[in-house]
């Protein structure tokens, strides 16, 4: 029996032991996905305890996604560029760090429409929008960041590419896709974007997943633009993180389902 993990701090609310506990399960794998609270002084040895225990994949959450680079044997290309490791791949003992973040954010973005030529626009500019902004960019979108500070936007545009503003430009913004990354809307009804502006966009996409219909999704659709919510770059990037431990695509909606699940046990008081 194989054990797996996710790091983080806090990480009692996380909703991948059950995606990927569920999936285990349906591809008859013995194997047991648990919480890992590592505080943040002690992230190193936390890192030699995966080793120690020979955990065989450890999924990487906030706060840790930049400084736990320092303390891996290798670190892929593309999670170098991005500036954060999302999973830990063991392998013998070797720690490799890589980022399923991009790769969740592109595949949900692109089930709902091609990024090729497209004209993308971001709100934000932290941990979370470097992999939208890198997925949107490798998918051959144009990508226009607005950020609250504006400093921050143009930073990650040089890095990442796309074009910086300052979020007060918001009302002037037109596009394709707008993919909202920050952290409004999360256990309140508060929006980053007008909603007079909605209608120009086709898909509007929100990383907050409580509630599952932010005021962003639900204006969104008011205004006849397909949404897509927070679970799907996170079941995405977990339908990776599995792929890469064990070689096989588990079902999205599998994953999906069981993360829905957890969050209604959470709301029921569990
Ligand atoms: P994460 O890793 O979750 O992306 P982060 O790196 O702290 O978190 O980034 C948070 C992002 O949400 C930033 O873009 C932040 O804007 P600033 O760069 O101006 O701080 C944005 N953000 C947070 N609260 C916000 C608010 N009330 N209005 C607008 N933007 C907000």
């Amino acid at each position: 029996m194989d054990t797996y993990g996710i790091i983080g701090w806090p990480v009692s609310h996380s909703l991948s032991p059950a995606m990927h506990n569920a999936a285990f399960k349906a591809l008859g794998i013995k194997a047991v996905y648990g919480l890992l609270p590592l505080h943040p002084s002690k992230l190193k040895e936390g890192i030699e305890g995966i080793r120690v225990l020979n955990i065989k994949g450890v999924s990487v959450t906030v706060p840790h996604k930049e400084n736990v680079m320092a303390f891996l044997d290798e670190v892929d290309n593309i999670a170098r560029e991005i500036g954060a490791v999302n999973i830990i791949i063991n392998q013998e003992g070797k720690l490799f760090g890589v980022n399923t973040d991009w790769i969740g954010a592109k595949k949900a973005i692109e089930q709902k429409i091609n990024l090729s030529g497209k004209k993308a626009v971001v709100i934000g500019a932290g941990g979370a929008a470097r992999a939208v902004v890198y997925a949107l960019v490798k998918g051959g979108a144009q990508v226009l960041i607005f950020n609250r500070t504006y400093e921050k936007a143009q930073k990650l545009a040089s890095e990442l590419g796309g074009e910086p503003f300052p979020l007060s430009q918001i009302k002037n913004a037109t596009g394709d896709v707008l993919v909202q990354t920050t952290s409004v809307g999360l256990n309140e009804d508060q929006s980053p974007v007008p909603k007079e502006i909605l209608s120009r966009f086709k898909v509007v996409m929100d990383i907050v997943y409580k509630p599952l219909e932010t005021r962003l999704l639900r204006e969104a659709k008011e205004a006849g633009c397909e949404v897509i919510d927070g679970l799907e770059m996170l079941v995405y990037q977990g339908v990776e993180q599995f792929f890469l431990w064990k070689n096989i695509r588990p079902s999205a909606e599998l994953m999906r389902k069981a993360a829905l699940e957890e969050l209604s046990g959470e709301k029921n008081g569990r």
